[in-house]
């Protein structure tokens, strides 16, 4: 296995050339998606795989200012899900972890098909919904960016983007983040 592989060159870049959207790829994609656990075997999550020219390009007015570079997708995996189709125990709804982690292994295979898959928050999901024609009842949590890496900065990038595509961005040093045995203060 080598899992790791994929971890380590997963990227949110921002400088995307086109790639060819085929129907194998995309039945790729939903069959490691269908491969995610989730609570109680519910599968919440829904993706809608958008690559038709007109569509994508409609989708452009969706994106937040600072996701500019996303124009040049292409594809938009618009990724929405609702509670009531998953676990609710008390205070913990699974609707969203359990999507997270089904968005992952998306993700991941598709950086081990040589294919940059970026998530992004920064869209209007009343928007999304309106052009993709999503009931209002679903959230739609996160849009995933499609395309391959250019060697070439996109030129609609920030200094700060700029930076981001040549190293990954700074992490917090495990022990900021994992406990032994018992919480402690850090
Ligand atoms: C939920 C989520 C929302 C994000 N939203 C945006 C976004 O709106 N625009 C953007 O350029 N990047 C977005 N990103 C990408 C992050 O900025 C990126 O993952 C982070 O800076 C770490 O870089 P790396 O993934 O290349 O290691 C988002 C990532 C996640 C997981």
């Amino acid at each position: 296995m080598d899992v790791i592989d994929a971890i380590k060159k997963r990227r949110a870049y921002r400088s995307l050339i086109p790639v060819n959207i085929t129907e194998d790829l995309i039945n790729d994609l939903g069959n490691c998606i269908r491969l995610s656990a989730s609570c109680f075997n519910n599968q919440p999550w829904r993706y809608l795989f958008v690559y038709k020219p007109d569509v994508l390009r409609s989708m452009h007015e969706v994106l937040s200012s600072g996701n500019e570079w996303a124009k040049s997708a292409s594809m938009i995996i618009a990724v929405f899900c609702k509670k009531e189709d998953d676990c609710i125990i008390h205070d913990r709804e699974y609707y969203l972890f359990d999507t997270g982690m089904a968005t992952a292994f998306m993700i991941l295979r598709a950086t081990e098909l040589g294919l940059v898959a970026h998530p992004i928050a920064g869209y209007s999901p009343k928007k999304t919904r309106k052009i993709l024609g999503i009931p209002d009842n679903y959230n739609v949590i996160a849009l995933v960016i499609v395309g391959k890496k250019s060697d070439k900065i996109n030129p609609v990038l920030s200094e700060k983007q700029v930076q981001a595509e040549k190293i990954r961005p700074s992490r917090l040093n495990i022990d900021e983040f994992i406990y032994y045995n018992r919480f402690s203060k850090k």
